[in-house]
């Protein structure tokens, strides 16, 4: 099973950013961790801060992957274009964010690209990408 796994702008910097909402993680280590749990699959992580470039990852997604696990970072609240993108999709997709939108700013509450997805989960840290992966690789089986 091929899974792809897309994060988007500001995630480069997880780590050294707002560790106390991100935690201290880096997204390489996070990837190595995530990776190790998951030996049975074949995971393509990506990152970008382009929302362009997303869009392109997304129509990807769908000719070579059996999954999606997408973190569109800040264009979770804004980007229609990736809502769009990943409305065409036939594969699962589960949008997963480090922190809990609903418990931080009101603009975060405003979810746009997750009127697309089948689940979210936010809120878990980089346990979240752990769920997502499980929980698509558990649809494939029923
Ligand atoms: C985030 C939450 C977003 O609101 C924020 O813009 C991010 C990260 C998260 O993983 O918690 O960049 O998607």
């Amino acid at each position: 099973m091929k899974i792809i796994i897309i994060n988007g702008p500001n995630l480069n910097l997880l780590g050294t950013r707002e560790t106390q909402i991100y935690g201290s993680d880096t997204l390489e280590t996070i990837q190595k961790e995530v990776n190790s749990q998951f030996t049975n699959l074949k995971i393509s992580w990506h990152q970008t801060n382009l929302e362009g470039e997303i869009v392109d990852l997304v129509h990807k997604a769908n000719k070579d992957y059996d999954g999606i696990v997408i973190n569109p970072a800040g264009y979770s609240h804004t980007s229609v274009a990736i809502l769009d993108a990943l409305s065409i999709l036939k594969i699962p997709i589960v949008e997963v964010h480090l922190s809990n939108v609903y418990k931080r700013e009101d603009f975060r509450s405003t979810m746009l690209t997750a009127k697309a997805s089948d689940a979210i989960i936010a809120g878990c840290g980089k346990e979240g990408y752990s769920l997502a992966l499980k929980y698509i690789t558990q649809l494939k089986r029923n």
